[in-house]
C-alpha cells in the first residue's frame, strides 16, 4: 500500500481529485466507486470546481456507491442517495442513467445484492474505487468480522458504527439497523483503491489498517493485498503509524512520472 502523508485534510483531498480528474481525463467511460460520508466532501467539491472551470467532463462516467441505508428512501434527508445528490450528481454533468446507489426500499434485498453485482460485472468492473474509513476499520459497511472475500449483501451495524453516524438523523435510536453494501470482496475487484482519512479520530483505525496484520476484525487492512492501493491521509489521521518518516520520504523521492 502507498500511504501519503498531507499536512491537512484539504491538500489531501486536493491530491485525491487531481488523481481522480487524470483517470476521468484519460477514460472519459470510467467507472467510479464513490464513498459518502464527511471525509470524501472536500474530493467532490474539487471535482465540482474542476467540472465548472476546467471542463472536467463526466458525461461518460458510470458510478457505483458502497452502500445505502436499508428503510431510508432516496429522498430522506440523511439518505446516501440524498448525500450523493447534493454534494456531488447535482452539480456535474453525469448521465442519470450512470449512477448506481443501493436501494434501501428494495423488496428482495438478496436479488438486488446479486443485481448490483451484475451491474458492477456488465459495466467492466470498478476503475477506481474512493474509500473512506470508519473508526472500526470499516470500509463500505463491512464492519469487523465481515468476511474479506464478501459480496454485495446485507450488513448489521454495530453500536459504535451507528453512534459516530448519528448526526444525519438526530439521535441513534433512528440511525437503521442494516444496511446494503458492496463487499469486501466487491471492494478488493476495483482496479484500484483510493483510501482516505482524516483526523485524530481515525488514527487507532488507520494505523490497524495500514501497518497492523491482515485481519476481518480490521477490515481496511485486507487493502494490504490490493496491488494498487493508496491510502492519503492527513498527519492527525497518520499519527499513530509507526513509519510515517520513510512514508514521506517514498513521497518525496517519486520518480516524475510517477508523482500523483
Ligand atoms: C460510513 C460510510 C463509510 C464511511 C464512514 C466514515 O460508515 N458507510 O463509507 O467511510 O462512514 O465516515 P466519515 O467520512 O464521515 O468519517
Amino acid at each position: 500500500m502507498e500511504i501519503i502523508v498531507q499536512p491537512t485534510p484539504e491538500d489531501a483531498s486536493l491530491i485525491a481529485a487531481r488523481h481522480v480528474a487524470r483517470l476521468v481525463r484519460e477514460k472519459p467511460d470510467a467507472v467510479l466507486g464513490l464513498a459518502t460520508g464527511a471525509t470524501p466532501l472536500t474530493l467532490y467539491r474539487e471535482l465540482v470546481r474542476m467540472h465548472r472551470e476546467e471542463e472536467l467532463d463526466f458525461s461518460g462516467v458510470t458510478t457505483f456507491n458502497l452502500d445505502e441505508y436499508v428503510g431510508l428512501a432516496p429522498d430522506h434527508p440523511a439518505s446516501y442517495h440524498t448525500f450523493m445528490r447534493e454534494h456531488f450528481f447535482a452539480h456535474v454533468n453525469i448521465d442519470p442513467g450512470r449512477i448506481h446507489i443501493p436501494d434501501g426500499l428494495t423488496s428482495d434485498v438478496p436479488a438486488f445484492c446479486r443485481a448490483y453485482e451484475d451491474a458492477i460485472k456488465a459495466a467492466g468492473g470498478i476503475d477506481l474505487q474512493v474509500l473512506g474509513i470508519g473508526t472500526d476499520g470499516h470500509i463500505g459497511f463491512n464492519e469487523p468480522s465481515s468476511s474479506l472475500a464478501s459480496r454485495t449483501r446485507i450488513k448489521t451495524l454495530t453500536p459504535r458504527t451507528r453512534r459516530d453516524n448519528v448526526a444525519a438523523f438526530g439521535t441513534q435510536e433512528q440511525v437503521p439497523i442494516h444496511v446494503i453494501t458492496m463487499g469486501v470482496g466487491t471492494i478488493m475487484d476495483a482496479r484500484e483503491v483510493l483510501l482516505l482519512a482524516f483526523g485524530i479520530k481515525k488514527s487507532a483505525a488507520i494505523a490497524a489498517a495500514v501497518e497492523g496484520p491482515v485481519t476481518s476484525m480490521s477490515p481496511a487492512s485486507i487493502l494490504q493485498m490490493h496491488p494498487v492501493a493508496r491510502c492519503i491521509v492527513d498527519v492527525t489521521a497518520a499519527s499513530r503509524l509507526a513509519r510515517t518518516g520513510y512514508y514521506r520520504w517514498v513521497y518525496q523521492q517519486k520518480p516524475d512520472w510517477q508523482k500523483l
